[in-house]
C-alpha cells in the first residue's frame, strides 16, 4: 500500500501534462501548455508548477529512502503483529509537513522590465509587487520593442464593460488575460518614484497598426484626481493625448472635466477628459468600428482622432503599456541592462 501511495504522487507530479512526461522540467515550454487558451496560461503558476516538480524530483531519492525505511519497519511490525496494517494513508507526507516550498525562490519583481532582465522572455501574466505593497497580476509584453512592457490597459473584444465608476477605475477591473484597466491607484504607485515611458498601440478594422509613445508619463495621486502628465511624443498615430495633458481623471460619478456637462456620462467611460476628447481609449467597444454615432449625434467609441481624422472611428484593438524610461534609453544606446 505504501508503494502504491508513492507511485501515485510521482505519477501526478510528472504527468500533469501527459504529452510532456519525457521532459518534465519544461511544462511552460511544452506544446500541451502553450496550446491552452491564453486565458488559462499563467506564467507564474507555470513556474510554480515547474519548481514544485523539480523539488519533488530532487526529493524523490530522499523520499524513496524514507518510504523504504518505513516499509521495512512496517513489514517488521507486520511480522510482529501477525496482522494487517491498515492505517498507512495516515502517514504524514514529507512535502505537506514542511509547507509549500515551491514559491520561495520565485522572485516577485516591481515591473515587467525587471522580469525581462531576469531572463523571462515569454509574454503572459506575472505578479508584480507595487511600491504600495500590493501584489497584482499584470500582463507582461516581452516581445514588443525590446520587451519588458507592463500592460496597463487592453481592449479588443468588448468582453469587459468599461462603463464604471470612480472606485472601479481607481482599483482596476477586468481580466489581465483579456480586457482590463490596471487601476489608477496601481498606475500612480508604479509611476511615482520611477520615470516611465507610455506606449499606446492601436489596430484598426483593416488590421493596420499605429502607435504613439510618450517619453514621460505620470499620473497623480487620488487627492490630485489622478491628473495626467505626458511629454515627449513620438509615433505613427499622431499625438491625440496632447489635448488631455494636465487633465484630471473623470468618471460618471466624478466629473472633473472642462465641459459644461459630463464627458464621462456622454462617453460612458472613465478618462482624462478635457471638453471632451481627441483620445478616448476606455470608450465603448463598437464591433466594426464606425457605427458609433447615436441618433442624437453622440459619439462614444474607442477613439484616437489624429490617426483617423474621424471622431466616429472606434478602434478594433488598443493596448497601453509602460516601461522604465532608463531601460529604453539604455536600449537606444545599445547598452544591455544598466537599469537601477
Ligand atoms: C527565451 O529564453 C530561453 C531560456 O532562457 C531561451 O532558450 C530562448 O532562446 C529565449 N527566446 C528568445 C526569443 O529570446
Ligand atoms: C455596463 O455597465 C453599465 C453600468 O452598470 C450599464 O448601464 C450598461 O448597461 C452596461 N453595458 C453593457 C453592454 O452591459
Ligand atoms: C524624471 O524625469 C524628470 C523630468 O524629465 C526629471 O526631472 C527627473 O530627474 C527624473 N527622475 C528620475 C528619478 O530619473
Amino acid at each position: 500500500m505504501v508503494g502504491l501511495y508513492s507511485a501515485t504522487i510521482l505519477f501526478v507530479v510528472t504527468c500533469l501534462y501527459p504529452s510532456n512526461c519525457q521532459t518534465p522540467d519544461n511544462i511552460c515550454q511544452s506544446s500541451a501548455y502553450r496550446n491552452l487558451p491564453t486565458g488559462l496560461q499563467n506564467e507564474h503558476q507555470c513556474m510554480v508548477l515547474e519548481r514544485l516538480q523539480r523539488d519533488m524530483q530532487n526529493e524523490k531519492l530522499t523520499r524513496d529512502r524514507q518510504f523504504n525505511s518505513i516499509l521495512t519497519k512496517l513489514s517488521r511490525l507486520d511480522i510482529k503483529m501477525q496482522a494487517g496494517f491498515h492505517r498507512v494513508k495516515d502517514m504524514p507526507s514529507a512535502n505537506r509537513a514542511r509547507g509549500f516550498p515551491a514559491l520561495k525562490d520565485i522572485t516577485v519583481a516591481r515591473n515587467c522590465y525587471e522580469l525581462k532582465m531576469s531572463g523571462l522572455n515569454l509574454s503572459g501574466v506575472y505578479p508584480l509587487k507595487l511600491p504600495s505593497g500590493y501584489v497584482v497580476n499584470v500582463w507582461c509584453d516581452m516581445e514588443m520593442q525590446g520587451g519588458g512592457w507592463t500592460v496597463i490597459q487592453r481592449r479588443f473584444d468588448g468582453s469587459v464593460n468599461f462603463t464604471r465608476g470612480w472606485d472601479d477605475y481607481a482599483f482596476g477591473f477586468g481580466n489581465v488575460n483579456s480586457e482590463f484597466w490596471l487601476g489608477n491607484e496601481n498606475i500612480y504607485y508604479m509611476l511615482r518614484n520611477t520615470n516611465y515611458t507610455l506606449r499606446i498601440d492601436l489596430l484598426d478594422w483593416e488590421d493596420q497598426h499605429a502607435w504613439a509613445q510618450y517619453d514621460y508619463f505620470k499620473v497623480a495621486s487620488e487627492e490630485n484626481k489622478y491628473k495626467l502628465t505626458i511629454n515627449g511624443f513620438s509615433g505613427t498615430a499622431g499625438d491625440s493625448l496632447a489635448y488631455h495633458n494636465n487633465m484630471f481623471f473623470s468618471t460618471m460619478d466624478r466629473d472633473h472635466d472642462k465641459w459644461y456637462a459630463s464627458c464621462s456620462n456622454k462617453d460612458q467611460s472613465g478618462w482624462w477628459f478635457n471638453a471632451c476628447s481627441y483620445a478616448s481609449l476606455n470608450g465603448i467597444f463598437h464591433p466594426n468600428g464606425e457605427q458609433n454615432i447615436t441618433p442624437d449625434g453622440v459619439i462614444t467609441g474607442i477613439t484616437w482622432f489624429e490617426w483617423k481624422q474621424n471622431l466616429a472611428y472606434s478602434m478594433k484593438r488598443v493596448e497601453m503599456k509602460i516601461k522604465p524610461r532608463v531601460a529604453l534609453m539604455a536600449e537606444a544606446e545599445g547598452l544591455i541592462g544598466g537599469y537601477d
